[in-house]
């Protein structure tokens, strides 16, 4: 039987995932929540869905639902996150997971004690240019990455009401755009960085619109990364090592290209993917339900654990802290 998920929320990440779904595998869109029920009415005839709520405890108390994709403001996440697993249903949750690394640990035992799968909805890593990626890592080449080199730069003008710039919505790039970069790093090291660097500048607002980063993993192993929501750059990643170079770009966090290259040979994986990726991503969720894992292999806890902790860390060093009541944690 299809696992029947519902949506929670009904923003601009919310409908590429609907639009996506009807290329995942095993799952079928069956409700919608929305905090009005108009906005929950219009999603669910635009993309077919037979439920809509206008609260997201509705959705919720469904005992239908079977999972849940949280796409509300990264504030929101804990809060929502933790309404879905108390009442025993599995979770997507947009990135990052939570506020902090806290909050995050908290959701894992909550998964525990509900018998619940739990993954943070880190798509890229389910894309088939970064399943290649991985696999040349892992399998291919000898020797481990050295060196990473990431940016994820995007220009926004300052709109003090939008999420990007709003500290109650969880504002400033790292935690929207620069997520990416910190995760690809932790990834591609399978490790946690023994020391952060990091500089950021502020908006008025007091959230950061630029920070750059650098990450010493154990071994000598070392990230230089950069982000920003009022600087578009390349959005670019390269991974060194002894003898290889591998290029993801253009997009590294939503690639249809990578290469690798070894001495004087490159090699180039394409693979295109429609409309938007976030398919692979669900049929992954899918699979290991049906499973009846708690955790996915590919992301597990421990790997979102490891990324919000160097959140935690970067943020410290450069100062973002958000108001107490954004990162409260509710038991
Ligand atoms: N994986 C990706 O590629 C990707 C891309 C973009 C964003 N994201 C992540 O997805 C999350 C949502 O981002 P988004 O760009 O979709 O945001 P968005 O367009 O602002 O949508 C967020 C939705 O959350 C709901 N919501 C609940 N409480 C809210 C509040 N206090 N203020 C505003 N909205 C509230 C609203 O839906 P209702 O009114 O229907 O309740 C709103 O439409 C973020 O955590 C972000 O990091 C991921």
């Amino acid at each position: 039987m299809n696992i029947r998920w519902g949506i929670l929320s009904t923003g601009n990440i919310a409908t590429k995932f609907a639009e996506s779904f009807r290329h995942s595998e095993g799952g079928e869109l069956y409700a919608v929540a929305s905090r009005s029920p108009e906005k929950a009415g219009a999603f669910a005839r635009t993309h077919g869905i037979p439920h809509s709520y206008g609260s997201y405890q509705e959705l919720v108390d469904d005992q239908q639902v079977d999972a849940v994709y949280i796409a509300t403001p990264h504030p929101q996440h804990y809060e929502n996150a933790a309404m879905c697993l108390r009442q025993g249903k599995h979770v997507l949750c947009e990135k990052p997971v939570t506020m902090n690394a806290d909050q995050f640990d908290k959701l894992t035992e909550l998964a525990q004690q509900n018998g619940c799968f739990f993954m943070e909805a880190v798509w890229s890593r389910f894309l088939p240019v970064f399943c290649r990626v991985h696999q040349w890592l892992n399998r291919e080449l000898n020797g481990e990455a050295e060196y990473v080199r990431a940016d994820f730069g995007i220009y926004k003008p300052l709109d003090p009401d939008s999420r990007l710039f709003n500290p109650e919505l969880g504002g400033g790039s790292l935690l929207d755009v620069g997520f990416y970069p910190v995760w690809l790093a932790i990834h591609t090291f399978d490790d946690e960085p023994e020391s952060v660097y990091a500089e950021a500048r502020f908006t008025e607002t007091g959230v950061d619109h630029f920070v750059t980063m650098t990450l010493n993993f154990p071994g000598g192993r070392k990230a230089d990364l950069m982000c920003a929501n009022q600087l578009g750059t390349p959005t670019r990643a390269e991974i060194y090592g002894n003898g290889f170079r591998i290029e993801i770009d253009p997009q590294f966090h939503c690639p249809n290209r990578a290469s690798l290259t070894q001495g004087n040979d490159t090699s180039v994986f394409h693979a295109g993917f429609a409309p938007h990726g976030y398919q692979f991503e669900t049929t992954e969720a899918n699979r290991r339900i049906r499973e009846s894992l708690q955790e996915s292999p590919h992301l597990p806890w421990h790997r979102s654990g490891q990324v919000m902790r160097t959140l935690d860390r970067i943020r410290k060093v450069i100062g973002l802290l958000y108001p107490e009541h954004v990162e409260s944690i509710e038991n």
